[in-house]
């Protein structure tokens, strides 16, 4: 868990990930009761109701079980108090904790994958569940109306070297470079010789994916992104209206659902509060069914969802999506053969799309040959403060990708727009000291991409275009 301990008194500390809601109103609670809080947060909150409570309850797991009751929003935490020295108290609602199971040691982490090191044997904890870990290694668990209960003790699957750098600088580096690998094993067992073999989605998939009307793609961030860039293939290929929005606002929106749509939600970690809750929520709004496009086997959200397809991109433990990105653009594009074959896709694109498809992990791996020429380019982006990245049909949500990705990673404002929106307005933003990042593949919106980039040159804007050989 990459999170700051809190304490109340000197006896008991709490760490937590997620956020309480009602933080303010207990903060006020407490602090009419005398209680003197150092930092503006909700988990100091959650240290002082768990001191107070652990004065009165006969134990720590009872005491976190009554706070627990209290608190409203998404948490995961790790407890422990003085007056019980062998003991750690875990619970989660909301943000994914897990169980590490050890030799006579037991270990809790929000990620298995910080875990590696000591075990690969894990307990998912479900929604609601507390669970307290004493000396020796003895794991009890709790389900959300406080009775004992079994969890089955998991595997993990990429225990192999996953989780060291191996001889790459930095994580984001290696899971770059992972890419060809990771690709080739989206697709592996997937494709036909002709066609994609719609039973990967699951034994029910063919049967709903012929009901299906239409599509609604819920994410977040980057896995936004990828179901932007979905819809062009959907609504080409398979022929089917699509709509993609970012999970923290269709939760919160009166959604009219057309019969027949399928709910698809885009995650790398399967965990993200947002995707999750409209997922739960799009369970009750009269969905076909739900499929969840994911990396993490035994995440909530596959586990919460009718069908599902795994990204197979193995650990990601860069904080900047990248394989994970790349992998369930692979995944979307399995989707759109597996609905473009029940829909009548004409049997001979099926197969260009498999070839192209099958041909993509050694296409990746030239791109990743033009490495130094890139870290070359980026040395002009050392001074800027500002870029603008531009792309047309299915690229621009890769130029809305490549915006986030200078953000994150270099503290750069960048911003991203279709091409065609440029001079309705960021024109003007454009000069020398303004780079500017395109996509520019040999398609048929090409002569129309060149004519925008004309406009950002007649400014002295200065061009980074990634283009196909043969670009004029
Ligand atoms: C950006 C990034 C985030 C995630 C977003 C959703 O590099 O990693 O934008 O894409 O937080 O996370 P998942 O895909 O786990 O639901």
């Amino acid at each position: 868990m990459n999170a700051h301990p809190h304490q109340s008194g000197e006896r008991l500390a709490v760490v937590h990930n997620g956020i309480i809601e009602n933080h303010e109103a207990l903060r006020r609670e407490l602090e009419a009761e005398g209680y003197a809080f150092t930092s503006e947060t909700d988990t100091e909150v959650v240290a002082h109701l768990l001191e107070r409570e652990s004065r009165q309850a006969g134990d720590l797991l009872t005491a976190v079980q009554r706070v627990l009751a209290r608190l409203d929003g998404a948490y995961a935490l790790g407890v422990i108090h003085a007056g019980e020295p062998d003991v750690v108290i875990g619970a989660r609602k909301g943000s994914p904790l897990v169980v590490g199971v050890g030799i006579g040691e037991a270990f809790l982490g929000s990620d298995p994958l910080a875990l590696l090191q000591v075990t690969d044997r894990f307990i998912y904890l479900e929604e609601g569940d507390a669970v307290r870990l004493s000396a020796g290694g003895r794991i009890e668990v709790f389900d959300a109306e406080g009775a004992a209960v079994e969890r089955e003790v998991q595997t993990f699957e990429h225990g192999d070297g996953a989780a060291s750098k191996g001889d790459y600088r930095h994580f984001m580096l290696k899971e770059i470079h992972e890419q060809p690998a990771v690709i080739a094993a989206a697709l592996e067992g997937r494709l036909g010789d002709r066609s994609a073999l719609v039973e990967s989605f699951g034994p029910e998939a063919e049967a709903l994916f012929r009901q299906a009307r239409q599509i609604h793609i819920v994410a977040c961030g980057t896995s936004y992104h990828a179901g932007m860039v979905a819809r062009y293939w959907l609504e080409r290929y398979a022929g089917i209206p699509v709509q993609v929005e970012v999970a923290s606002e269709y939760r919160y929106r009166q959604v009219v659902v057309p019969e027949g749509t399928l709910f698809v939600t885009l995650s790398q970690s399967g965990e993200t509060a947002d995707t999750l809750a409209a997922l739960r929520f799009a369970r009750t709004g009269g969905y076909l069914a739900s499929l969840a496009i994911c990396n993490v086997p035994g995440s909530s959200l596959v586990r919460e969802s009718d069908l599902s397809l795994m990204t197979q991109a193995g650990p990601e433990i860069g904080v900047a999506s990248t394989k994970a990105f790349t992998t369930q653009l692979t995944a979307l594009m399995l989707l759109t053969l597996a609905l473009g074959r029940v829909r009548g896709l004409d049997e001979a694109v099926q197969a260009e799309v498999v070839t192209a498809l099958r041909g993509l992990p050694r296409l990746v791996e030239r791109v990743l040959e033009l490495d130094p020429a890139i870290e070359a380019l980026s040395m002009a982006f050392v001074e800027k403060h500002h870029a603008l990245f531009l792309g047309r049909g299915a690229h621009f949500p890769i130029a809305l990708e490549g915006a986030l990705k200078l953000k994150e990673i270099s503290y750069i404002h960048a911003e991203a727009y279709p091409a065609g929106e440029l001079k309705h307005g960021p024109l003007a933003l454009v000069d020398s000291d303004m780079p500017v990042i395109s996509v520019a593949p040999n398609d048929e919106l090409l002569d129309k991409l060149k004519s925008n980039l004309q406009e950002v040159r007649a400014r002295g804007g200065e061009l980074f275009v990634f283009a196909d050989e043969g670009w004029g």
